[in-house]
């Protein structure tokens, strides 16, 4: 059978192994959320399950699945006509995410700090004490979700907990691209620490307004980003078509300032 274009360029990035049947769909979300949050799968990539399931020499049912499970992460989005696509690294509806992301976690604070142990407190420091040295803004994206969700460890409503990581795991792909243009490094690193204390002070109150400021940093940042994507798309409409077919073929330069 011919490859379609789309195909072909899911094989390069991608490549043709073939997973133990009894491992395919973990496998194959594994690789699928690491290209996607790597950006060697840009938004907007169609991830047709048919032309999955060929790649990896599967059934249907595993590549399903697997989509199933990146679409609840917020990295797939299901769009009319064209099926499953790579989503936006950002949406413009980020600030009324951030405003649920609050909510949910303040929730999650007012459960969980009461019942940390030192395991857990400590585990925090410890992504605060490796962010003080990483230069690496994947690695900086990940300790800073792990950071936040050692706070939530204890909370016992696990389908809040869910949602929680969702929100954190839609940030640390946003925070790879833009933590350099953010320059969120150091107030975030103080932020970190007080929320740190404030746990050990087990002092909820002052806890929950504490990570509402940490996250509304979070929301400036990125509605600055969202006006800068916004006037560079305006002026590249106005340079004419040569211009629009560029900034159609390739990520905003906001989107790659790493
Ligand atoms: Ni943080």
């Amino acid at each position: 059978m011919r490859e379609t274009h789309n195909e072909s360029f899911l094989a390069s990035v991608l490549g043709h192994d073939s997973p133990p049947a009894h491992l395919a769909r973990i496998v194959i979300e594994e690789k699928l959320r690491t290209a996607i949050l790597d950006g060697r799968l840009p938004a907007g990539t169609a991830m047709r399950q048919q032309e999955l399931a060929r790649l990896f020499g599967v059934s249907r049912m595993p590549v399903r699945e697997a989509l199933r499970q990146l679409e609840a992460q917020s990295l797939l989005r299901v769009e009319t006509h064209k099926g499953a696509v790579v989503a936006p690294l950002i949406g413009d509806d980020a600030a009324d995410a951030y405003a649920l992301r609050i909510l949910l976690e303040s929730e999650a604070l007012r459960l969980s700090i009461p019942l940390l142990d030192e395991t857990d407190l400590r585990a925090a420091e410890q992504c605060i004490e490796l962010l003080e040295t990483e230069t690496d803004f994947n690695e900086m994206g990940r300790l800073n979700r792990l950071f936040h969700m050692a706070l939530y460890a204890k909370t016992p409503n696990k389908r809040l907990l869910d949602l929680v990581e969702n929100g954190l795991n839609e940030e640390e792909r946003f925070l790879r691209f833009n933590l350099s243009s953010m320059g969120l490094g150091k107030l975030s690193q103080d932020d970190h620490r007080e929320l740190l204390q404030l746990a050990r002070d087990r002092d909820i109150e002052a806890i929950v307004k504490s990570l509402a400021h940490h996250l509304n940093r979070g929301v400036e940042a990125i509605s600055k980003y969202l006006e800068e994507r916004k006037s560079a798309e305006l002026a590249s409409k106005t340079k004419g078509t040569r211009a629009r077919k560029n900034s159609l073929a390739r990520p905003a330069a906001s989107e790659k300032s790493v």
